[in-house]
């Protein structure tokens, strides 16, 4: 008998077959040739991913004819039935019902506490069936809290695998964040929101946000603050390098958005989305791609969080911007002059400084249009120009290091105002403060 069964895992539904065949790599014609001997044999042969195995329609026909000679019951386990329709047509197909709660039996005879036992079961979804047994096994003899922790090591390693994914570490917390205040609170609130007590209560899953902004504002220290305060990880998908791949793009992001899910709960960052946008020289490839990600954003019931970053609006297609598409879209604008006070505090601390040795308020009040990478940078150069003299961190030195920076808004004006434009209506101003005063006099 023929048969081709889809399944999720082939190489672990094929694992207690006695004549089981694993596909490996590319060896595609050593396989049908040892496939092809097993059947001369009249043994029964079970073969993983057999949707690779064909190079065209004449091999799949050749060994249709060796099959249709043989008294052996042969299985192809595949994930698509994406085989030569010769074979289609001819075989008996079924699907295979394996899901993850077959392992629950498996999970609950671990000698662990509930909560670590529950845990577990969470966190192994994404991994491939066939890897799942030998994880387990690897556990048992570790306390709980080892326990856990191979089992996350065991997926950041399944996500570094991915060619477009990087786990991204995270140090900071909400404390190293200055100003953007509206940012921070709507963030907070939200903590508890992939909870199924807020399902119940009526709250539906977060699905993402945009931030807009000015170049050196905060908007990446604040994904991973994001992360950090919810205590998920965050993976940050590589938007530009997904179409240099020179594989189907379609089919890369789709991968890493199903390894994505069994890493949920998580953040996934798309940082500078208008980057790849303004690459786009093959029309209107990247905007169907955002198109995708888009429907998959509103459609998904994993608990993945996305955030997209950007500096420019003229180049994102309205589509994106569309209101709904996002829970919420962020303009982080150029600090204030109380922000610039306490993103002068937040990096002199982080350098052992004690803000009050420092006139804050005339540091904040002469860094007028700098950005929070800018004022951070005065606070690095200032501690270089110190040390070099041998000297201690004084304010006098500070000052001279402002005196002769120029911020790179006198530069970016233009695009600074077009953002200020767009965003006065369509934003939430990330730092609450609905300021009216305007930089270049609009
Ligand atoms: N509001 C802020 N508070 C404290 N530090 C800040 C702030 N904004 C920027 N910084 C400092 O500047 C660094 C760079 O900022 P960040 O990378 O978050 O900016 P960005 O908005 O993502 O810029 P870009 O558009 O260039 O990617 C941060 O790591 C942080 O040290
Ligand atoms: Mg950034």
């Amino acid at each position: 008998m023929f048969k081709i069964i889809l399944c999720n895992d082939p190489v672990f539904s094929i694992r207690n077959h006695p004549g089981k065949i694993e596909w490996r790599g590319n060896a595609s014609k050593d396989t049908l040739e040892t496939l092809i001997a097993i059947i001369k044999s009249g043994k029964n042969a079970a073969i993983a991913y057999a949707e690779h195995l064909f190079n065209n329609e004449v091999e799949a026909l050749n060994l249709f004819e060796v099959i249709l000679k043989s008294e052996a019951d042969i299985t192809f386990y595949c994930k698509e039935l994406n085989l030569p329709p010769v074979l289609i047509r001819y075989a008996v197909v079924e699907s295979e019902s394996a899901t993850i709660e077959n392992f629950n039996k498996e999970v609950e005879s671990l000698p662990f506490c509930e909560e670590t036992r529950k845990n577990i079961k969470e966190n192994l979804k994404g991994f491939p069936f066939s890897r799942i047994s030998q994880i387990l096994k690897n556990i048992s003899g570790f306390d709980d809290k080892k326990a856990v922790e191979t089992i996350l090591e065991s997926k950041r390693n399944l996500l570094r695998q991915n060619e477009i994914l990087e786990v991204v570490h995270i140090d900071d917390g909400i404390d190293q964040i200055g100003g953007l205040n509206e940012l921070k609170k709507w963030i907070v609130e939200r903590k508890g929101n992939f909870s199924k007590e807020a399902r119940d209560f009526g709250i539906p899953t977060p699905k993402g946000m945009l931030m807009l902004g000015v170049q050196g504002c905060g908007k990446s220290l604040t994904c991973k603050v994001t992360a950090n305060i919810w205590s998920f990880p965050l993976v940050r998908l590589d938007f530009i390098n997904l179409f240099r791949k020179g594989r189907s793009v379609e089919e890369l992001l789709k991968e890493a958005i199903t390894t994505i899910e069994g890493f949920a709960p998580v953040v996934l960052w798309i940082d500078e989305i208008e980057k790849a946008l303004s690459q786009d020289t093959e029309g209107s490839e990247i905007r169907r791609v955002l198109g995708w990600l888009m429907t998959w954003m509103q459609e998904k019931t994993e608990p993945v969080f996305l955030v997209a970053t950007a500096n420019k609006v003229s180049v994102l297609p309205p589509e994106l911007l569309r209101k709904g598409r996002f829970d919420e879209i962020f303009f982080v604008d150029l600090p204030s002059k109380t922000e610039r006070e306490e993103i002068f505090k937040i990096h002199l601390e982080k350098r052992s400084r004690l803000p009050q040795d420092f006139d804050i308020p005339k540091l904040a009040a002469d860094t007028e249009n700098f950005s929070g990478a800018e004022i951070e940078q005065i606070v690095v150069d200032a501690l270089i120009t110190a040390y070099s003299k041998k000297l201690q961190l004084t304010q006098k030195i500070v000052e001279e290091v402002v005196r002769r920076s120029v911020p790179l808004s006198v530069t970016y004006e233009e695009n600074i105002k077009e953002l200020r434009i767009w965003s006065r209506n369509r934003a939430r101003n990330a730092s609450g403060n609905r300021r009216i005063e305007s930089l270049f006099g609009k």
